[in-house]
Protein backbone atom coordinates (compact mmCIF):
# COMPACT_ATOMS: atom_id res chain seq x y z
CA UNK A 1 0.00 0.00 0.00
CA UNK A 2 2.39 2.46 -1.11
CA UNK A 3 1.88 5.95 -1.93
CA UNK A 4 2.21 6.64 -5.70
CA UNK A 5 2.69 10.41 -5.48
CA UNK A 6 4.65 9.91 -9.20
CA UNK A 7 0.96 8.81 -10.36
CA UNK A 8 -0.39 11.49 -8.76
CA UNK A 9 -0.55 14.30 -5.40
CA UNK A 10 -3.96 13.65 -3.87
CA UNK A 11 -5.23 17.48 -3.62
CA UNK A 12 -7.10 19.09 -0.59
CA UNK A 13 -6.60 15.70 1.10
CA UNK A 14 -7.11 16.42 4.92
CA UNK A 15 -10.47 18.24 4.00
CA UNK A 16 -11.55 15.57 1.89
CA UNK A 17 -10.82 13.29 5.75
CA UNK A 18 -12.81 15.25 7.31
CA UNK A 19 -15.33 16.36 5.30
CA UNK A 20 -16.08 12.26 5.18
CA UNK A 21 -16.30 12.05 8.65
CA UNK A 22 -15.98 8.43 8.44
CA UNK A 23 -17.34 5.63 10.88
CA UNK A 24 -14.78 3.03 11.74
CA UNK A 25 -17.25 0.41 10.74
CA UNK A 26 -18.95 1.95 7.56
CA UNK A 27 -19.08 1.53 3.96
CA UNK A 28 -17.44 4.14 1.48
CA UNK A 29 -16.65 4.78 -2.14
CA UNK A 30 -14.34 6.84 -3.85
CA UNK A 31 -15.17 6.86 -7.47
CA UNK A 32 -12.22 8.39 -8.74
CA UNK A 33 -9.16 5.99 -7.74
CA UNK A 34 -6.51 7.33 -9.57
CA UNK A 35 -2.96 7.12 -7.32
CA UNK A 36 -5.37 6.35 -4.46
CA UNK A 37 -4.12 8.79 -2.45
CA UNK A 38 -7.41 9.60 -0.85
CA UNK A 39 -8.31 6.00 -0.75
CA UNK A 40 -5.42 4.80 0.85
CA UNK A 41 -6.33 7.90 3.94
CA UNK A 42 -9.79 6.15 3.90
CA UNK A 43 -8.77 2.79 4.13
CA UNK A 44 -6.35 3.47 7.47
CA UNK A 45 -9.75 5.00 9.25
CA UNK A 46 -11.33 1.82 9.21
CA UNK A 47 -11.69 -0.98 11.24
CA UNK A 48 -12.38 -4.13 9.57
CA UNK A 49 -15.75 -4.21 9.78
CA UNK A 50 -15.30 -1.14 7.36
CA UNK A 51 -15.33 -1.60 3.67
CA UNK A 52 -13.99 0.74 1.13
CA UNK A 53 -15.25 0.32 -2.60
CA UNK A 54 -13.39 2.29 -4.79
CA UNK A 55 -13.96 3.25 -8.77
CA UNK A 56 -11.73 3.66 -11.79
CA UNK A 57 -12.38 3.74 -15.47
CA UNK A 58 -8.91 3.61 -16.55
CA UNK A 59 -7.50 0.28 -16.15
CA UNK A 60 -3.82 1.90 -15.65
CA UNK A 61 -5.21 2.58 -11.88
CA UNK A 62 -5.25 -0.85 -11.29
CA UNK A 63 -1.66 -1.31 -10.37
CA UNK A 64 -2.30 1.38 -7.39
CA UNK A 65 -4.95 -1.29 -5.91
CA UNK A 66 -4.04 -3.04 -3.48
CA UNK A 67 -5.56 -6.52 -2.25
CA UNK A 68 -7.62 -7.00 1.24
CA UNK A 69 -10.70 -8.23 2.35
CA UNK A 70 -12.90 -5.22 3.02
CA UNK A 71 -11.31 -3.17 -0.27
CA UNK A 72 -12.48 -3.66 -3.77
CA UNK A 73 -11.35 -2.27 -6.96
CA UNK A 74 -14.33 -1.88 -9.13
CA UNK A 75 -12.77 -1.12 -13.16
CA UNK A 76 -15.90 1.10 -14.39
CA UNK A 77 -17.21 4.02 -15.06
CA UNK A 78 -18.51 5.61 -12.17
CA UNK A 79 -21.84 6.09 -13.88
CA UNK A 80 -22.62 2.41 -13.08
CA UNK A 81 -22.28 3.22 -9.50
CA UNK A 82 -25.74 1.85 -7.97
CA UNK A 83 -25.52 -0.96 -10.26
CA UNK A 84 -21.86 -2.29 -9.51
CA UNK A 85 -22.79 -1.66 -5.62
CA UNK A 86 -26.08 -3.70 -6.17
CA UNK A 87 -24.13 -6.73 -7.69
CA UNK A 88 -21.80 -6.73 -4.22
CA UNK A 89 -25.24 -6.55 -2.21
CA UNK A 90 -24.77 -3.10 -1.27
CA UNK A 91 -27.34 -0.67 -1.09
CA UNK A 92 -26.22 1.59 1.27
CA UNK A 93 -23.32 3.42 2.01
CA UNK A 94 -22.03 6.00 4.50
CA UNK A 95 -19.82 8.70 2.32
CA UNK A 96 -18.75 9.00 -1.44
CA UNK A 97 -15.87 10.28 -2.37
CA UNK A 98 -15.44 12.02 -6.29
CA UNK A 99 -12.14 13.64 -7.06
CA UNK A 100 -13.28 14.41 -10.76
CA UNK A 101 -11.43 14.58 -14.14
CA UNK A 102 -7.75 13.22 -15.17
CA UNK A 103 -4.89 12.29 -13.10
CA UNK A 104 -1.47 13.63 -13.45
CA UNK A 105 -0.25 10.23 -14.79
CA UNK A 106 -3.25 10.70 -17.82
CA UNK A 107 -1.88 14.25 -18.32
CA UNK A 108 1.73 13.10 -18.11
CA UNK A 109 1.65 10.10 -20.10
CA UNK A 110 2.01 12.22 -23.71
CA UNK A 111 0.83 9.80 -26.19
CA UNK A 112 -2.70 9.73 -24.25
CA UNK A 113 -3.63 12.95 -25.79
CA UNK A 114 -4.83 14.95 -23.01
CA UNK A 115 -2.01 17.72 -23.49
CA UNK A 116 -1.30 19.98 -25.91
CA UNK A 117 2.07 20.55 -25.22
CA UNK A 118 3.13 16.73 -26.48
CA UNK A 119 2.00 15.63 -29.93
CA UNK A 120 0.18 12.51 -29.87
CA UNK A 121 -2.95 11.01 -31.08
CA UNK A 122 -5.91 13.06 -30.18
CA UNK A 123 -7.22 10.33 -28.62
CA UNK A 124 -8.59 11.74 -24.42
CA UNK A 125 -10.19 8.65 -23.30
CA UNK A 126 -10.18 7.89 -19.90
CA UNK A 127 -11.14 4.45 -20.89
CA UNK A 128 -8.99 3.18 -23.59
CA UNK A 129 -11.20 0.34 -24.36
CA UNK A 130 -14.45 2.16 -25.04
CA UNK A 131 -15.97 5.36 -26.80
CA UNK A 132 -15.31 7.66 -29.30
CA UNK A 133 -11.62 9.56 -29.00
CA UNK A 134 -11.16 13.23 -29.81
CA UNK A 135 -10.03 12.39 -32.91
CA UNK A 136 -13.50 11.19 -33.69
CA UNK A 137 -15.09 14.10 -32.84
CA UNK A 138 -12.83 16.58 -34.70
CA UNK A 139 -13.09 14.63 -37.98
CA UNK A 140 -16.66 13.48 -37.77
CA UNK A 141 -19.00 15.95 -35.82
CA UNK A 142 -20.93 18.52 -38.15
CA UNK A 143 -20.48 22.17 -37.59
CA UNK A 144 -22.97 22.55 -35.34
CA UNK A 145 -22.03 20.00 -32.63
CA UNK A 146 -18.71 20.95 -32.39
CA UNK A 147 -19.79 24.83 -32.09
CA UNK A 148 -22.23 23.67 -29.33
CA UNK A 149 -18.78 21.58 -28.17
CA UNK A 150 -16.75 24.35 -28.14
CA UNK A 151 -19.50 26.87 -26.53
CA UNK A 152 -20.84 24.97 -23.82
CA UNK A 153 -17.61 22.87 -22.40
CA UNK A 154 -15.20 25.39 -23.88
CA UNK A 155 -17.11 28.97 -22.70
CA UNK A 156 -15.14 29.84 -26.38
CA UNK A 157 -16.82 32.95 -28.05
CA UNK A 158 -14.84 31.94 -31.12
CA UNK A 159 -16.33 28.58 -31.16
CA UNK A 160 -17.93 28.91 -34.42
CA UNK A 161 -14.71 30.43 -36.14
CA UNK A 162 -13.22 27.35 -34.63
CA UNK A 163 -15.94 24.90 -36.14
CA UNK A 164 -15.04 26.01 -39.63
CA UNK A 165 -12.04 25.90 -39.27
CA UNK A 166 -11.49 22.62 -38.55
CA UNK A 167 -14.21 21.56 -40.85
CA UNK A 168 -12.09 23.43 -43.88
CA UNK A 169 -8.77 21.91 -42.90
CA UNK A 170 -10.39 17.96 -42.41
CA UNK A 171 -12.11 18.37 -46.06
CA UNK A 172 -8.12 18.28 -47.24
CA UNK A 173 -6.37 16.10 -44.21
CA UNK A 174 -7.78 14.16 -41.30
CA UNK A 175 -6.60 15.63 -38.15
CA UNK A 176 -4.51 13.09 -36.66
CA UNK A 177 -2.82 14.56 -33.48
CA UNK A 178 -2.64 17.29 -30.84
CA UNK A 179 -0.05 19.44 -32.60
CA UNK A 180 -1.81 19.02 -36.07
CA UNK A 181 -4.82 20.80 -34.29
CA UNK A 182 -2.95 22.95 -32.70
CA UNK A 183 -1.18 23.95 -35.48
CA UNK A 184 -4.94 24.76 -37.39
CA UNK A 185 -5.91 26.69 -34.68
CA UNK A 186 -2.96 28.87 -33.99
CA UNK A 187 -3.99 31.87 -36.04
CA UNK A 188 -7.22 32.18 -33.91
CA UNK A 189 -5.38 32.00 -30.12
CA UNK A 190 -5.49 35.34 -28.89
CA UNK A 191 -1.92 37.29 -28.89
CA UNK A 192 -0.24 36.20 -25.62
CA UNK A 193 -3.26 34.18 -24.67
CA UNK A 194 -2.36 31.01 -26.94
CA UNK A 195 -2.01 28.80 -23.24
CA UNK A 196 -5.62 29.61 -22.71
CA UNK A 197 -7.05 29.72 -25.57
CA UNK A 198 -5.54 25.85 -25.89
CA UNK A 199 -6.24 24.68 -22.74
CA UNK A 200 -10.16 25.77 -23.19
CA UNK A 201 -10.29 24.01 -26.70
CA UNK A 202 -8.73 20.85 -24.98
CA UNK A 203 -10.44 21.08 -22.13
CA UNK A 204 -14.04 21.06 -23.96
CA UNK A 205 -13.09 18.39 -26.01
CA UNK A 206 -11.85 15.92 -23.14
CA UNK A 207 -15.34 16.92 -21.88
CA UNK A 208 -17.37 16.06 -24.85
CA UNK A 209 -14.76 12.68 -25.49
CA UNK A 210 -15.78 11.39 -21.74
CA UNK A 211 -19.30 12.46 -21.27
CA UNK A 212 -18.11 13.69 -17.71
CA UNK A 213 -20.79 16.38 -17.61
CA UNK A 214 -23.18 13.64 -18.00
CA UNK A 215 -21.78 11.13 -15.80
CA UNK A 216 -21.67 13.68 -13.41
CA UNK A 217 -25.62 14.20 -13.25
CA UNK A 218 -25.98 10.33 -13.00
CA UNK A 219 -23.39 9.94 -9.93
CA UNK A 220 -25.31 12.97 -8.15
CA UNK A 221 -28.45 11.02 -8.49
CA UNK A 222 -26.75 7.22 -7.69
CA UNK A 223 -25.56 9.08 -4.19
CA UNK A 224 -28.63 10.74 -3.72
CA UNK A 225 -30.29 7.06 -3.56
CA UNK A 226 -27.07 5.33 -2.06
CA UNK A 227 -25.80 7.43 0.64
CA UNK A 228 -27.68 6.72 4.32
CA UNK A 229 -29.16 9.69 6.21
CA UNK A 230 -26.38 12.03 7.60
CA UNK A 231 -24.19 10.29 5.15
CA UNK A 232 -21.13 12.42 3.34
CA UNK A 233 -20.84 13.60 -0.04
CA UNK A 234 -17.15 15.16 -0.88
CA UNK A 235 -16.92 16.57 -4.53
CA UNK A 236 -13.92 17.84 -5.82
CA UNK A 237 -14.43 19.86 -9.42
CA UNK A 238 -11.57 21.80 -11.39
CA UNK A 239 -14.10 23.51 -13.94
CA UNK A 240 -16.52 26.05 -13.48
CA UNK A 241 -19.34 23.92 -15.38
CA UNK A 242 -18.67 20.78 -12.78
CA UNK A 243 -18.78 22.71 -9.91
CA UNK A 244 -21.88 24.91 -10.84
CA UNK A 245 -24.07 21.63 -11.09
CA UNK A 246 -22.79 20.62 -7.65
CA UNK A 247 -23.43 23.64 -6.06
CA UNK A 248 -26.63 23.95 -8.19
CA UNK A 249 -27.93 20.24 -6.59
CA UNK A 250 -26.90 20.66 -2.75
CA UNK A 251 -27.67 24.43 -2.77
CA UNK A 252 -31.12 23.88 -4.65
CA UNK A 253 -32.09 20.73 -5.05
CA UNK A 254 -31.50 20.54 -9.04
CA UNK A 255 -28.78 20.90 -11.52
CA UNK A 256 -30.32 23.73 -13.06
CA UNK A 257 -30.43 25.76 -9.44
CA UNK A 258 -34.16 26.02 -9.65
CA UNK A 259 -35.75 25.69 -6.41
CA UNK A 260 -39.05 23.47 -5.56
CA UNK A 261 -41.01 24.31 -1.99
CA UNK A 262 -43.01 22.26 0.17
CA UNK A 263 -46.59 23.61 1.70
CA UNK A 264 -44.00 25.45 4.61
CA UNK A 265 -42.43 27.39 2.02
CA UNK A 266 -38.68 25.00 3.02
CA UNK A 267 -36.43 24.20 0.04
CA UNK A 268 -37.17 20.34 -0.81
CA UNK A 269 -33.66 19.53 -1.63
CA UNK A 270 -31.74 15.96 -0.73
CA UNK A 271 -28.61 17.88 0.88
CA UNK A 272 -27.59 20.02 3.23
CA UNK A 273 -24.35 21.76 2.20
CA UNK A 274 -21.23 21.52 5.01
CA UNK A 275 -19.13 24.04 4.01
CA UNK A 276 -21.20 27.21 2.02
CA UNK A 277 -18.58 28.44 0.06
CA UNK A 278 -16.22 25.47 -1.85
CA UNK A 279 -12.43 25.08 -0.49
CA UNK A 280 -9.79 25.78 -2.60
CA UNK A 281 -6.41 25.30 -1.57
CA UNK A 282 -3.92 27.50 0.02
CA UNK A 283 -0.75 28.96 -1.59
CA UNK A 284 1.74 26.29 -0.13
CA UNK A 285 -0.04 23.54 -1.75
CA UNK A 286 -0.55 25.02 -5.15
CA UNK A 287 3.12 25.40 -5.32
CA UNK A 288 3.98 21.92 -4.40
CA UNK A 289 1.71 20.80 -6.59
CA UNK A 290 -0.36 22.27 -9.55
CA UNK A 291 -3.15 20.38 -10.07
CA UNK A 292 -4.55 21.79 -6.46
CA UNK A 293 -4.78 25.06 -8.42
CA UNK A 294 -8.17 25.22 -9.93
CA UNK A 295 -9.91 22.72 -7.51
CA UNK A 296 -13.57 24.11 -5.61
CA UNK A 297 -14.00 20.97 -2.97
CA UNK A 298 -17.92 21.33 -1.75
CA UNK A 299 -19.32 18.76 1.00
CA UNK A 300 -22.83 18.00 1.79
CA UNK A 301 -24.87 15.62 4.00
CA UNK A 302 -27.32 13.74 3.17
CA UNK A 303 -30.83 14.56 4.92
CA UNK A 304 -33.84 12.78 5.70
CA UNK A 305 -35.90 11.36 3.76
C1 LIG B 1 -8.20 13.50 -10.28
S1 LIG B 1 -7.93 11.79 -10.48
C2 LIG B 1 -8.17 11.14 -8.88
C3 LIG B 1 -6.94 11.15 -8.04
C4 LIG B 1 -7.08 10.45 -6.71
N1 LIG B 1 -8.02 11.09 -5.84
C5 LIG B 1 -5.72 10.34 -6.03
O1 LIG B 1 -5.59 10.86 -4.92
O2 LIG B 1 -4.81 9.79 -6.61
C6 LIG B 1 -9.37 11.27 -11.29
C7 LIG B 1 -9.41 9.77 -11.63
O3 LIG B 1 -10.77 9.44 -11.80
C8 LIG B 1 -10.93 8.69 -12.96
N2 LIG B 1 -12.24 9.06 -13.51
C9 LIG B 1 -12.64 10.24 -13.99
N3 LIG B 1 -13.91 10.19 -14.41
C10 LIG B 1 -14.33 8.92 -14.15
C11 LIG B 1 -15.56 8.25 -14.35
N4 LIG B 1 -16.60 8.84 -14.93
N5 LIG B 1 -15.65 6.96 -13.95
C12 LIG B 1 -14.59 6.33 -13.36
N6 LIG B 1 -13.39 6.92 -13.18
C13 LIG B 1 -13.26 8.20 -13.56
C14 LIG B 1 -9.80 9.07 -13.87
O4 LIG B 1 -9.49 7.99 -14.74
C15 LIG B 1 -8.69 9.39 -12.89
O5 LIG B 1 -7.86 8.28 -12.65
Amino acid sequence: MENNTDYHIPVLLKECIEGLNINPDGIYVDVTFGGGGHSREIYSKLSEKGKLIVFDQDADALKNSWKAPNFHFITSNFSFLSNQLFALGISKVDGILADLGVSSHQFDEGERGFSFRTDAVLDMRMNQRSGKSAKDIVNQYEESELIRVFKEYGELNQSRRIAQVIILERAGKTIETTFDLCNILRHLAPKFKDYKFFAQVFQALRIEVNEEMAVLEKLILDATDLLSVNGRFVVMSYHSLEDRLVKNYFKRGSFAGIETKDFFGNVIKPFSEINRHPYVAEEGEMERNSRARSVRLRIAERNER
